[in-house]
């Protein structure tokens, strides 16, 4: 007998499909993403995030829209929406248990920085704060989003305007629900 299996996603929950998307797609990277609204500032996580293109420097952060109904957009969604700004911060692996927080649901006038007491530093005028702690964050526009009414979680396209960089990083990254940290390979691609 063939030692497989051949699982129709139509025939599973939306919950089984991401179980298997998070624990085979792997490692997911970190979108630690602040974004600020009338003078409240928004922290939250977001790991269906990667880079897809150098020109133009683009990002994509799929962001989900709340239950009953999934009518609610989440605070995130609302604030890139409105003001198309987002600096989005990339999580260094010691601050891993702290970002994991931030993933609650909070009132929209509520700041998790603020409940969790979390540092954030201002690097250019022109974009949201950045986390205190990260050493890498893009500052970025909204270039774009593709929506239609099927999609409970809808990707936006983020043009990266500056990056902020310092020093050595060991990025937190996210395999299914738990957390892990990169190892050396010693495998180089030549055709680079
Ligand atoms: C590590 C991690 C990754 C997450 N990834 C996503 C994601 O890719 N898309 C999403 O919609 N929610 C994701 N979430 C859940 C959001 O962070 C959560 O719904 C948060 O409350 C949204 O906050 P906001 O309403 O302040 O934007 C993730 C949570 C954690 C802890």
């Amino acid at each position: 007998m063939e030692n497989f299996e051949l699982i129709d996603f139509n025939e599973i929950e939306p919950k089984e499909r991401y179980k298997l998307m998070s624990e085979n797609i792997i490692p997911r990277p970190i979108a630690w993403i602040v974004t600020e609204n009338n003078g409240i500032i928004n922290l939250a996580p977001f790991s269906y995030f990667t880079g897809i293109s150098s020109k133009p420097p683009l990002l994509m952060v799929s962001i989900g829209r709340r239950k009953p109904g999934f009518d609610e957009p989440k605070d995130t969604f609302k604030n890139i929406k409105e003001t198309k700004k987002a600096s989005v911060c990339l999580v260094p692996f010691e601050m891993t248990e702290i970002m994991n927080k931030t993933g609650e649901v909070l009132p929209h006038e509520i700041s998790e920085a603020q409940k969790f007491d979390i540092e954030l530093e201002k690097v250019d005028n022109n974009f949201p704060p950045i986390v205190k702690g990260c050493k890498r964050a893009f500052l970025t526009t909204l270039y774009g989003t593709f929506e239609n009414e099927e999609m409970a979680t809808i990707p936006f396209f983020l043009e990266i305007k500056k990056m902020y960089f310092e020093g050595d990083f060991e990025p937190a990254v996210r395999v299914g629900k738990g957390y892990a940290r990169l190892c050396e390979t010693e495998i180089e691609d030549e055709n680079d």
